[in-house]
């Protein structure tokens, strides 16, 4: 266990003290249920059947043999599912028509679902799916993925698509030293434990879906949107999740689900398969970055250009938003930023932990190392003389701003100093040595929500929040949270969180879910803490107190939020196999207040180690023959095992944040930006080679 070396304020209370997870023990004896475990009387299964062409149509589907075969129920596709509608703009905009299964004969991708076999047991249902013959008229599909295709174009996704400001060329023509590279990342999956799951039942007159979401009011109002239902007639509820980062909102599960149970009239699961999660729960573009730095002898930068090229489908748009990152981290004299998309025959990306920062940052944090060999100024040095005042792109003061304290603690607990910045010097036997490192942030927000606090007749209090745990702690924390606002120790405290009846509140998503939750939380507790000090004594039915933090949120003043963070990592390569192993690393984080440092570090060091995957393992092939994946699943979808994690740190400086309740700024994402990076530089320093297509794969180190 690390010691936190906070900066934050030494408060007497639960936040910022260690605790176990409170579902941890049921959750490694099994007792712990996930979607997927929770018995129903009249269980049937549904299976999903998806496309085995990239584009065309289905011309039938051979239904009669498939509805004979033992235990068969159902067989849903686009000639008798129910109508939805899907004309509406949710949370985070237009539903992905993906979700919105069996409404026309068009298959826009290979793995696009065409029909869901219900029966009575799983293993039916999967035997006559895998029998459902269905004919298509084949199309030609493309699904080749490149830079300079003539048919991108600029899209804005949740910024603007194009920020310029300046005379680029003229800058760049004047700058003494420039850095024009390419930088690539290929597409990547969740690949979550715990495959997507859902059941769906109706319940005296009301929906019910136990589902594994990272928000249950969230799906519930998609589902009520596209089921056309009256919003409190559905129900979600998901307590335990076995991993979302950004995958698991809606989907074509529970959406099939629900056409089932509402067909059959009894509870329905739908189960996608870890293959199935390859097309079907969304991924991260593929992403080609060209990214342009003019900078004078000092290394100060005077042209910065990021222009980021990825794809999405042909049936909804989704930007990875690297350019973003250019956004946020450093001013030039002239400073462009592009989000560039190309349409292909694929299945529609979505949000994938960092989404945006992470393939961004390994190509603008790269770029910046490569300046400062240029220049011959320590990459720290170079993003010290870089730190912008305001926001580049938005001119907005920042609410804090705690890189360089990252960088100063992180080089020192590295042995940063004794660095000698020329590559290709260390040897360790056959190994060669070299060590790099790279800035972290991401955005430091919070979004409106509402939770109860009741205090019981017997003492204790109990917490309802919508709230999401994907396995961060998230419960945990919030008891925390309660109870220094209750005043009280944390055991006189339950929360209760994944049921949307408990009204709405703010996803796991965004680093923003425990910011946001403990906010509202915080203030039900408070209120109730004051009430409860007037001595009125408690009924049999407690006292509840409800909060809305929609105003106090919309209130916040305008600035640029962020948490920040240094990576550093030190890497052995082998020329002679050019196998990499990374031998350690340490991230530093300015995060604001910690709530929970033990399931805090954990995160921290979750989100390093898909950094580690990233530079090293994670590459999702596409087949331009058939459309679809090489290796859809585990074994051949490579990510880092335990055996690939070296000894690895986390740590945080910096102070609580200056405009939240709590102090809170977010954890969730930081964690995996810039750590990719921070290898490949340190690649570079170990070799002398540069590695700008990711992942450095043995064969790309010879
Ligand atoms: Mo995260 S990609 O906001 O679930």
């Amino acid at each position: 266990m690390t010691t936190a070396t906070t900066g934050t304020k030494a408060v007497k209370g639960a936040v910022g003290t260690a605790h176990t997870r409170l579902e941890g023990r049921d959750k490694v004896t099994g007792a712990a249920r996930y979607a997927a475990e929770i018995p129903f009387a009249e269980l049937a299964h549904g299976w999903l059947v998806l496309s085995t062409v990239a584009r065309g149509r289905v011309r039938s589907l051979d239904t009669a043999p498939v509805l004979g075969m033992p235990g068969v129920l159902s067989v849903l596709h686009h000639e008798n599912a129910p109508r939805l509608d899907t004309d509406y703009v949710g949370m985070l905009g237009a539903p992905d028509p993906t979700a919105a299964v069996f409404q026309h004969d068009r298959v826009p991708h290979l793995g696009w679902p065409v029909a869901l076999v219900v029966a009575e047991t799983s293993e039916q249902a999967r035997e006559a799916a895998e029998a459902l013959l269905v004919h298509y008229e084949e199309e030609p599909h493309d699904v080749a993925f490149s830079a300079g295709r003539p048919d991108a174009y600029e899209a804005a996704g949740f910024g603007p698509a194009v920020t310029e400001k300046g005379d680029l060329e003229a800058e760049l023509a004047a700058s003494a030293v420039v850095v024009d590279e390419e930088y690539t990342t290929p597409e990547e999956h969740h690949n979550s434990m715990e495959p997507h799951a859902a059941t769906a039942l109706w319940d005296g007159g009301r929906l019910e879906v136990v589902d594994s979401n990272q928000g249950t009011t969230w799906v519930a109002s998609e589902l009520a949107n596209m089921f056309s239902l009256d919003p409190g007639s559905v129900r979600v509820r998901s307590e335990h999740v076995g991993g979302g980062f950004g995958s698991k909102g809606l989907r074509a599960h529970q959406v099939a689900a629900v056409m089932a149970a509402t067909v059959l009239q009894r509870p329905v699961r739908v189960v996608m398969t870890r293959r199935q999660t390859f097309s079907l729960a969304g991924y991260r573009s593929p992403t080609a970055q060209r990214i342009r730095l003019g900078a004078d002898a000092g290394g100060r930068l005077r042209a910065l250009d990021h222009d980021s090229l990825n794809l999405t489908s042909t049936v909804h748009e989704f930007v990875e938003g690297s350019a973003g990152v250019a956004r946020t981290m450093y001013d030039a004299d002239a400073h462009r930023t592009a989000t560039r998309l190309v349409r292909l025959d694929v299945p529609t990306p979505t949000f994938m932990r960092a989404p945006g920062e992470a393939p961004g940052s390994f190509a603008l944090e790269s770029a910046l190392d490569e300046l400062a060999e240029k220049c011959g100024i320590d990459p720290i040095e170079l993003r010290a003389r870089n730190k912008p005042e305001r926001g580049p792109v938005s001119g907005l003061p920042f609410s804090s701003h705690h890189l360089l304290d990252c960088f100063r603690e992180g080089a020192r607990r590295f042995g940063w100093a004794d660095r000698d910045p020329r590559p290709g010097l260390r040897r360790d036997g056959r190994w060669l040595l070299g060590t790099g490192t790279a800035a972290a942030h991401f955005g430091a927000g919070a979004a409106p929500s509402t939770a109860a606090v009741t205090a019981e007749a017997d003492g204790t209090f109990t917490v309802r929040i919508s709230a999401a745990d994907i396995g961060t702690g998230a419960r945990t924390a919030l008891t925390l949270v309660a109870a220094d606002a209750l005043e009280v120790t944390p055991d006189r405290v339950r929360v209760r969180i994944g049921d949307s009846d408990f009204g709405p509140a703010f996803i796991a998503g965004g680093s923003m879910g425990t910011r946001s939750w403990a906010w509202a939380v915080t203030a039900a507790a408070t209120e109730l803490r004051e009430r409860l000090a007037l001595n009125t004594g408690i009924p049999p039915e407690g006292i509840t107190i409800r909060s809305d933090t929609t105003a106090a949120i919309g209130a916040l003043a305008q600035k640029e939020r962020h948490s920040f963070g240094a990576q550093f990592a030190e890497v052995a390569v082998d020329p002679t196999t050019g196998e990499v192993r990374v031998r350690r690393m340490l991230g530093i984080f300015a995060a604001g207040r910690i709530v929970n440092p033990l399931t805090a570090r954990s995160q921290f060091l979750g989100g390093m180690i898909w950094g580690i995957s990233m530079a090293l393992h994670e590459e999702a092939v596409r087949d331009r023959a058939s459309g679809g994946l090489y290796g859809a699943d585990l074994a051949g979808y490579h990510v880092a095992a335990h055996a690939d994690i070296p000894a690895i740190e986390a740590d945080w400086v910096g102070e609580p944040d200056p405009d939240d309740p709590v102090g809170i700024k977010g954890i969730g994402e930081i964690g995996i930006v810039g750590a990719a990076a921070a290898i490949a530089n340190a690649v570079w320093h170990a070799t002398g080679v540069r590695h700008r297509n990711l992942p450095i794969r043995p064969d790309r180190v010879l």
